[in-house]
């Protein structure tokens, strides 16, 4: 019986067509994070930011699932143990994949919620600023996704899933953004096996137990097979 921690980011999807934010020409190089990703980028022009996440929501909504969303899906479903995916992205790959046990710790794209009551619901594939709370109607409703500075989801789940992982696997995330960065320090120190699969050196590779370079589609199947043929 063994327990698999899976934290992916943005370099998982990349060859699935959606952009990275730190690669060359990524994200972050074409929007200010002041503008799209903080609650006061959002007071200040909640228009622009809304503009930011249809596009994202868009493409999300046409991207379809790679070989490493499939793997991880199949590791899922033929482990003899559990597998937790926590992810920092806002599309849906691995659902589509058929993952089943994903945690959303940045929200998701095709979630919205409402800015004064808190209320949640499906997002429709365009928002506005206009749009009413369908609770308070005060037209305040913003994609549910966390932005910088915000609080990230599940953040007390995740910390009991590190707490008995046998093995923690980092896949497609620069280990730039904590608590995300962190969480390989957490499994190390209740005893799990750290794997970074990853284009190249993250941030955080010297403290990974062992690490692979390479495309996520390629480098997470390998990895996937030799798991359930362990
Ligand atoms: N296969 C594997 N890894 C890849 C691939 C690929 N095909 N393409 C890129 N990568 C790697 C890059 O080498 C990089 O280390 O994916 C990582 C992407 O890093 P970032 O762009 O920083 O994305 P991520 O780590 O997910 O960012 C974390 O920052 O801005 C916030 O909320 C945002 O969730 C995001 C968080």
């Amino acid at each position: 019986m063994t327990n698999i921690v899976i934290l992916t980011g943005a370099g998982i999807s990349a060859e699935s067509g959606l952009g990275t934010f730190r690669d060359e020409g990524g994200l972050w190089a074409q929007h200010r994070i002041e503008d799209v990703a903080t609650p006061e980028g959002f007071a200040r022009n909640p228009q622009l930011v809304h503009d930011f996440y249809n596009a994202r929501r868009a493409q999300a909504a046409k991207a379809k699932p790679n070989a490493a969303h499939v793997a991880l899906a199949k590791l899922e479903q033929n482990l003899d143990g559990e597998v937790l995916i926590v992810t920092q992205n806002v599309d849906s790959l691995h659902e589509k994949a058929g993952s089943k046990n994903v945690l959303h710790m940045h929200g998701a794209l095709n979630k919205a919620c409402c800015a004064a009551c808190d209320l949640r619901w499906d997002a429709p594939m365009v928002m506005s600023p206009s749009d009413p709370c369908a609770g308070c109607d005060t037209p305040a409703t913003r994609p549910e996704v966390v932005w910088f500075g915000e609080m990230p989801f599940h953040m007390e789940e995740i910390g009991l899933a590190l707490s008995k992982a046998d093995v923690f696997v980092s896949i497609g995330t620069s280990g730039e953004v904590y608590p995300a960065a962190n969480f390989v320090a957490e499994a190390d120190h209740f005893g799990a096996h750290t794997i970074e699969l990853n284009l190249e050196p993250s941030a955080g590779a010297s403290r990974f137990s062992e690490c692979r370079f390479g495309p996520a589609s390629s480098i997470v199947p390998k990895w996937v097979e030799e798991e359930l043929n362990r």
